[in-house]
C-alpha cells in the first residue's frame, strides 16, 4: 500500500548547521506514529520541515504520492495535515468560540466530521469557556484549544509536537485520553512527547531520532520491551 506520507532523504539546516541528515519515514493512513528522541535530536526540525516551515538542502515530502517538498505550510495544511506547534499558538484576543470556529473547514477529501459541537463534546471544559478569551485559558485549555483547533480543519493526518509539555498531571491525562479518540476516529497521527510510555502506548509504531537521523524503528509494543534500545537512545 501507498503511504499518506513518505518522506525520503530528507536534509535541512539552520544556517552552518546540519540539522536533518538524511530522514526516512513513512505513515499510513490511519496509522499512528511515535517520533521519539532526546532533546535537540531534530524532532522538531523533521515536523517543521515536512509542514514547509524549513526548506530542505535535499530530499523528498510526498503526500498521497504527490511531491509537496518545501510547499507553503498553509498549503500542506490544506492537504489534511494538521499542526499542533510545540507552544501552542492560539489568538489570544479570540474567544474559544472563535478560535474554534475561524479553524473550520473540509478536509482534503471533503469530509465534515469534525464539527464544533464533536470538538466540544470531546473538551467539555472548552465547552464551559466558550466566550472566554484565549488568554483567559489555562495552560492546559490553551492546548485543547490548540488541538481542537487542528480537528475543526479535519485533517487526515494530526501531528502533535509536546502536547504535554509542562501541563498537570490531570490535564496530561485528559490530553492522552483525546489523543486516544483521535486515533480511535481513524486520523492518522504522529507523536512527539517527552513520555516515551505514553507515546508507545497510543502508537502502532515508533522511530527514535537522534542527531538527525532516525536510528530505530519499530512496532510499539516491541520498542515498550526493548529497554536496551530505549536505555540506548533515550537514556532512560
Ligand atoms: N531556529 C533555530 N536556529 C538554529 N538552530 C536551531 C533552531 N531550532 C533548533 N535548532 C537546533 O537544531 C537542533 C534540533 O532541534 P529540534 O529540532 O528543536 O530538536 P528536538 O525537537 O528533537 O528537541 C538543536 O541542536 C537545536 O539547538
Ligand atoms: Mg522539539
Amino acid at each position: 500500500m501507498k503511504p499518506m506520507l513518505q518522506i525520503d532523504g530528507l536534509h535541512s539546516y539552520y544556517g552552518d548547521s546540519h540539522i536533518l541528515r538524511g530522514v526516512e519515514l513513512s505513515i499510513a493512513a490511519g496509522q499512528a506514529v511515535g517520533l521519539l528522541g532526546r532533546n535537540g535530536m531534530g524532532k522538531t526540525t523533521l515536523i517543521r520541515t515536512l509542514m514547509g516551515y524549513v526548506k530542505p538542502a535535499a530530499g523528498h515530502v510526498r503526500w498521497n504520492g504527490h511531491d509537496v517538498t518545501a510547499q507553503a505550510p498553509e498549503r500542506i495544511a490544506r492537504l489534511g495535515v494538521g499542526y499542533v506547534p510545540e507552544g501552542r499558538g492560539v489568538f489570544p484576543n479570540l474567544s474559544v468560540r472563535e478560535n474554534l470556529v475561524m479553524s473550520e473547514r473540509a478536509g482534503a477529501g471533503g469530509q465534515r466530521a469534525w464539527t464544533l459541537d464533536r470538538v466540544l463534546q470531546l473538551f467539555p471544559r472548552l465547552a464551559e469557556r466558550l466566550h472566554h478569551g484565549g488568554m483567559q485559558l489555562s495552560g492546559g485549555e490553551q492546548q485543547m484549544l490548540a488541538i481542537g483547533r487542528a480537528l475543526m480543519t479535519n485533517p487526515a493526518l494530526l501531528i502533535l509536537d509536546e502536547a504535554t509539555e509542562g501541563l498537570a498531571p490531570l490535564v496530561v491525562a485528559e490530553i492522552w485520553r483525546v489523543i486516544a479518540e483521535v486515533r480511535a476516529s481513524g486520523i492518522s497521527t504522529l507523536i512527539v512527547d517527552r513520555n516515551y510510555r505514553a507515546v508507545l502506548g497510543h502508537t502502532d509504531r515508533a522511530v527514535v531520532m537522534e542527531k538527525g537521523n532516525i536510528v530505530l524503528s519499530g512496532e510499539s509494543t516491541v520498542l515498550a520491551g526493548d529497554h536496551s534500545a530505549l536505555a540506548r537512545w533515550l537514556g532512560v
